[in-house]
């Protein structure tokens, strides 16, 4: 089974059953890779996923001068020669990966500045850095901008200081965490992200010696030290990938077992998946056994729902996508209210071509108003289901959409062909070997 195919031919109507597991967060592991640089002796991070965003990082800081071992599963980063790379090499590297925002804080404390190519990300929104660069400049970062990126430099060295977010950012979160922990005095981070991967990053910097406290109201304070120490840690369980398979047992009618899924970080997906009429039995392993999590269908119908997407500890906008999917197989009109990104509710056109009827609204439907209510972007869905899917040849738009269309593919009646799998690989380990064991019925073109 090879990870590199970039289409596939998939039969559907086979129902998923079977055992997957899944390994670190690729939303955690890429940042834990970045705090790597501001150690002054090697880190060890274990639990890693071999996906595509991973490479990239590794990249990345071999750029930069570090050393990177990596065993299956287990990275040690030395940090100790830190160096400058050259702008055309890590816009080379990059790619479309938004991680050298990132980097900007630990490289402007190790080597006093930092460049930053266009970034890239899902297709998804505008995606823009202004929070990153507003933080920055509050601690005393100087930015300009070149044709070929931004150049960040602070001369004086990053400076603590009293920061409000205007949105709970997750990016915005790390880039203060990863620049206030050596700054000189102390940062107060106000309307701050606290996603499980946020609190993971920040037992990686406690590990290492810094100096971080969370408070109620999403208040952090972060005191400068002096310098920090390597780490070794092990990643937090993709709670986002654990969520896809589950979506994917729904819509099949399926039954799969996600080994390496943990409870205390899908309490709102699992009361969701409950609502919606699946069914799942949490394991919590012991005794040398891993932890798991068995979600399937019970067969009978599955219950329309409204659903709201928020920032943690909210309905998470990533298990948005997979979830639509499985609504579509849901007796009733379900409502889905966009909350984080203006534009996550493009992929749904496709599924509509695949017989799905999903109704896309400019208004906030559902709940609360939201930033994007009344500004043209259509950030909610109205979903009538139950309807059957026919297969239809698919062009991948974005990491979680594309495996929304490979779970709806595998939902369908009939032949689907998907391409530009590549998107899928930056954030899902060995998913073909995965479908394999789940008896999917799949050609690699
Ligand atoms: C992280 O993206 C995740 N990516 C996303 O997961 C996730 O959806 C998102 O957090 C929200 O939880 C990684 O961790 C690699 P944000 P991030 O900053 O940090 C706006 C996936 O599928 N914003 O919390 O980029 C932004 O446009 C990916 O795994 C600004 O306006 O997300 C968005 O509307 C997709 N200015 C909102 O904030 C900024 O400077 C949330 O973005 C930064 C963000």
């Amino acid at each position: 089974m090879t990870n590199n195919a970039s289409s596939l031919r998939i039969v559907g109507g086979t129902p998923l059953t079977g055992e997957v597991s899944v390994r670190g967060a690729k939303n955690l592991v890429p940042k834990a890779m970045v705090a790597a640089l501001l150690g002054s002796t090697p880190s060890t991070l274990r639990n890693v996923p071999n996906v595509v965003d991973v490479d990239i990082v590794s990249g990345l800081l071999k750029l930069h001068g570090v050393t990177v071992q990596r065993s299956d599963g287990r990275l040690v980063m030395d940090p100790g020669a830190v160096d400058h790379a050259e702008p055309a090499e890590i816009n080379v590297h990059a790619g479309a990966s938004r991680i050298p925002i990132l980097m900007c804080g630990p490289l402007i404390h190790r080597l006093g500045r930092a460049f930053i190519p266009d970034l890239g990300g899902c297709r998804i929104g505008d995606r823009p850095i202004d929070f990153h660069l507003d933080a920055l400049r509050q601690m005393g970062a100087k930015v300009r901008k070149e044709a070929e990126g931004l150049y960040i430099d602070a001369p004086e060295g990053l400076i603590g200081t009293k920061i409000e977010l205007s949105f709970p950012s997750v990016g915005a979160t790390e880039q203060v965490l990863l620049s206030a922990v050596l700054a000189e005095g102390t940062t107060e981070l106000s309307n701050a992200a606290t996603e499980p991967e946020i609190m993971d990053l920040i037992c990686v910097l406690q590990k290492m010696g810094a100096q971080i406290t969370v408070h109620a109201g999403r208040v952090v304070r972060i005191e400068g030290v002096e310098s920090l120490q390597g780490y070794d840690h092990l990643a937090l369980p993709d709670r986002l990938e654990a969520a896809s398979w589950a979506c994917a047992a729904l819509a099949t009618a399926g039954d799969i077992t996600v080994l390496g899924a943990e409870q205390a970080s899908m309490l709102t997906f699992l009361n969701v998946f409950r609502q919606v009429g699946g069914k799942f039995q949490v394991d919590d392993g012991g005794n040398g056994e891993p932890k798991s999590i068995r979600f399937w269908h019970p067969g009978g119908g599955l219950d329309a729902i409204a659903i709201e997407t928020a920032v943690a500890p909210g309905f998470q906008t990533d298990w948005q996508q997979p979830l639509v999917v499985a609504l579509t197989q849901a007796e009733g009109l379900s409502i889905v209210h966009e909350t984080v990104y203006e534009n996550r509710l493009g992929f749904t056109e496709a599924l509509n071509q695949m017989g799905a009827r999903i109704q896309v609204y400019r208004e906030c439907l559902g709940g609360s108003t939201c930033r994007f209510g009344q500004r043209n972007f259509q950030h909610s869905a109205v979903i009538s289901g139950p309807t059957q899917l026919r297969g239809a040849e698919l062009e991948i738009p974005d990491l979680r959409g594309g495996f929304s269309y490979l779970i709806a593919a595998l939902a369908a009646e009939g032949e689907s062909t998907l391409h530009g799998l590549e998107l899928i690989y930056r954030g899902y380990e060995n998913f073909l070997g995965k479908l394999t064991a789940l008896n999917a019925k799949y050609d690699e073109l």
